[in-house]
């Protein structure tokens, strides 16, 4: 059909997935700004990918969900059961038929990239084109994961440069997050798989659906070889006590989690006493900030700035959910207005509407976000101040709050949420102290084309993944591993998509995982 088919078609599957109501296109409360700039990003430009995207791949909706909900103890034992009882056929298989395979569940997820997208769409509320990008991010782990295959082989007696032995994990648990519910279940799912293990994973509850089509791409691949399905089994535990014998279960080696750091510490708990550690391999919460030095294009820092802390609502991990502004950039007008007219031109959403850059948050927000939203603290203003934008809750226009103080809530809380702060340093040096004084270390920016003050910044800044003159979300697997530093990070902390992330799902008869 024409693009204009496919487009209503794609709106009518998520609207029948989405009981939300229709949203408002633009919003009084934000005309767009009289000054226009370039390279802000007022000019929709997720609409023209989108229409070619949309032509060309829109899905059906996703069938209903398959995945038993367990409901006793009994019922977790036998799924850990099945799961170790697959796995030793899968280690005894040479690793370029297990490489295959993953790059089979590659191509599988490319064909349900329609599918996959509807899904996050309609649970997550993610735009368009955010779960488009996610599927690719999905494809990209497959691919990127199975390479690594050749590496460790437990079939054939591991090869690291210093003839270590490595032995998988013989079922490891992955609880995935809701805010990208197929890029982080997939990887690790397949991350899991790569290393030699038997896989069960628990979806996220708001996002069960945008698994199952995961694990119905990688189900396909294990068929179409003949491998057991039960290497890789989901399942949803809505009691937390069947949750907590789940990840508890002596017969789950590793848990892999995404999640907030409370979870990782309630999960060790559980875990504890193990004769190998509660071997929790966690990514968790993250406070990450942008910082801007005179020495910036403020163009382009804008732009990348708006992406990080508005990208999916700003409920990313590796969001940016402050910018400091270091000296004479600080006071300048022009960057004021830039970031005020790049806010006031994102269009809030439902991803029905195919051009929105901003979706709605996953429930109506409380707590820490619905602080930041609704409070000022001591020296605070709004900037650009945060609304509701209809009956739901969920949708609500950006935020920019300046004045931010050293040391207060907004500063060192994160919130996980479209609301920016604005802080300010007389000094490069001083804006580090500022980022670093955080319990998190996930992401970090620094928008300067000044060689010294990048050299400075990047010897000093404690974060994961440290971002020069770019967005500070959105890492591509391989070029940018991702993972955290100090509380942004659980266990052996390898990063997803880098070298070592499969290399630490099991034992090495040497100490830890190899460089
Ligand atoms: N990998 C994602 C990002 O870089 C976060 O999980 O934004």
């Amino acid at each position: 059909g024409t693009i204009a088919d496919q487009e209503a078609r794609f709106r009518a599957s998520v609207a029948a997935m989405t009981t939300t109501p229709a949203a408002p296109r633009r919003t009084p409360e934000h005309p767009p700004a009289g000054d226009r700039f370039a390279n802000t990003t007022d000019a929709d430009p997720a609409l023209p990918t989108v229409r070619v995207w949309a032509a060309d791949r829109v899905a059906a909706r996703p069938a209903p969900l398959t995945s038993p909900v367990l409901g006793s103890v009994a019922e977790v034992d036998a799924v850990v059961a099945a799961g170790r009882a697959a796995q030793p056929a899968w280690i005894a298989r040479p690793a370029t038929e297990r490489a295959a395979l993953l790059r089979r569940a590659a191509d599988e997820l490319e064909a349900r990239r329609g599918e996959l997208v509807t899904a996050m769409a309609a649970e997550g509320g993610k735009t368009v084109a955010e779960a488009d990008p996610e599927v690719s991010e999905a494809i990209d782990f497959a691919r990127y994961y199975a390479d690594r295959i050749p590496e460790l082989d437990p079939a054939t007696g591991h090869l690291s440069t210093d003839g270590a032995r490595f032995t998988p994990a013989t079922l490891t648990l992955v609880t995935p997050p809701w805010n990208f519910p197929v890029a982080i279940p997939t990887g690790g799912v397949l991350a899991a798989l790569a290393a030699g293990s038997a896989v069960v994973i628990k979806p996220a509850h708001p996002v069960p659906a945008c698994t199952e089509v995961a694990v119905a791409a990688v189900h396909a691949a294990l068929a179409a070889d003949g491998a057991p399905r039960d290497l890789l089994q989901v399942v949803r535990a809505d009691e937390r006590e069947v949750g907590r014998a789940l990840v508890a279960h002596d017969g789950v080696d590793t848990v892999v989690l995404t999640g907030a750091i409370e979870t990782a510490r309630m999960f060790e708990t559980w875990r504890a006493g193990r004769p190998g550690g509660p071997r929790v391999y966690a990514e968790t919460s993250g406070k990450n900030s942008l910082v801007i030095t005179p020495a910036a294009d403020y163009d382009l820092a804008v732009a990348d700035l708006v992406k990080s802390a508005f990208g999916h609502a700003g409920q990313k991990c590796s969001a940016a959910s402050l910018v400091i502004l270091v000296g004479s950039a600080g006071t300048s007008a022009r960057l004021r207005r830039q970031l005020v007219d790049a806010v006031r031109s994102l269009r809030v959403g439902w991803p029905t509407d195919l051009g929105a850059t901003m979706g709605p948050v996953i429930e109506p927000p409380e707590g820490k976000l619905r602080r930041a939203q609704t409070t000022l603290e001591p020296g605070e203003s709004w900037v650009v101040e945060p609304r509701p934008l209809d009956e739901s809750g969920r949708l609500w226009s950006p935020g920019v709050k300046d004045g931010v103080a050293p040391g207060s809530f907004f500063h060192l809380t994160e919130c996980f949420g479209p609301v920016l702060g604005i802080m300010r340093a007389r000094t490069l040096a001083e804006a580090v102290e500022l980022q670093n004084a955080t319990d998190f270390g996930l992401t970090g920016g620094l928008h300067s084309l000044d060689e010294e003050e990048i050299d400075y910044w990047l010897d000093h800044v404690e974060v994961g993944n440290a971002y020069v003159n770019r967005h500070i979300t959105g890492a591509i697997v391989q070029r940018q591993p991702f993972g955290g530093w100090k509380g942004s990070a659980v266990g052996p902390g390898a990063k997803a998509g880098g070298p070592n992330y499969v290399a630490q799902l099991g034992d090495w008869d040497t100490d830890g995982v190899p460089g």
